[in-house]
């Protein structure tokens, strides 16, 4: 699949379900606002299982698999139905599961040299984790000066929320942002599907906001 496809919408939700059985009504929420990508982490042990349900009855939403750490669990991101893989670091063990089952990775990126590695590796689209407590805006733009030309592109992630969405959206190199302030492990688990909808639409005004400028 065309990575850029998924990436089109500029935001990817990052959710933790902790019931398998909520994971159909996350997505149908994010879509009633808007939205179109989510990020199912590996952190619980229903992940594949929640996967595998957005993709059968949600198939408007695209859905990646996140917090992959191991080729094992790239092995079950791709079985239950993955388009995409988000990993916080980058792991040569990960790399060449996704790349062997041909998952498009976002590996987590921070320091020159791990952006340099991932070039290497054959990675263009990269997760700059944690975005805010790595120095957000300011440490991305120092980060993009040396690498810019190459046309990797960042998909800053951590500690982002609505207010400071615009500042990454303005950078030419963001492919996307991702986030779970829309959909917080906490609203997740209350069931709180209007609120999310909500705060999904409230995400891509500021996004459609930002394309007009
Ligand atoms: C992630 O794993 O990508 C982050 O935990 C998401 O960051 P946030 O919860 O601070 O938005």
């Amino acid at each position: 699949m065309n990575t850029e496809a998924f990436l089109k919408q500029r935001l990817i939700c990052v959710a933790v379900i902790d019931k398998v059985d909520d994971a159909v009504p996350l997505a149908e929420a994010l879509l009633a606002g808007g939205m179109n990508v989510i990020e199912v982490t590996f952190r619980t042990a229903g992940a594949a299982e929640s996967i595998a349900q957005i993709r059968q009855h949600v198939p408007q939403i695209f859905v990646g698999a996140g917090t992959l750490l191991t080729p094992d669990q790239v092995k079950q991101a791709v079985d239950a139905g993955s388009q995409f893989g988000v990993s916080p670091g980058l792991s040569e063990a990960v790399s060449r599961a996704a790349q062997a089952n041909q998952l498009p990775l976002f590996p987590g990126c921070i320091t020159p040299t791990e952006v340099m590695h991932a070039l290497e590796l054959g990675w263009k689209h990269l997760k700059f984790f944690p975005a805010e407590t790595a120095g957000g805006v300011n440490t991305l733009k120092s980060l993009i000066g040396p690498f810019g030309h190459t046309g990797v592109k960042f998909i800053p992630t951590g500690g982002i929320t609505a207010a400071t969405l615009p500042s990454y959206l303005a950078i030419p190199q963001v492919a996307a942002i991702g986030g779970s302030w829309m959909a917080e492990r906490k609203l997740v688990a209350d069931k709180a599907w209007t609120k999310i909808s909500e705060l999904a639409a409230e995400a891509m005004r500021i996004v459609s906001v930002s394309q007009t400028k």
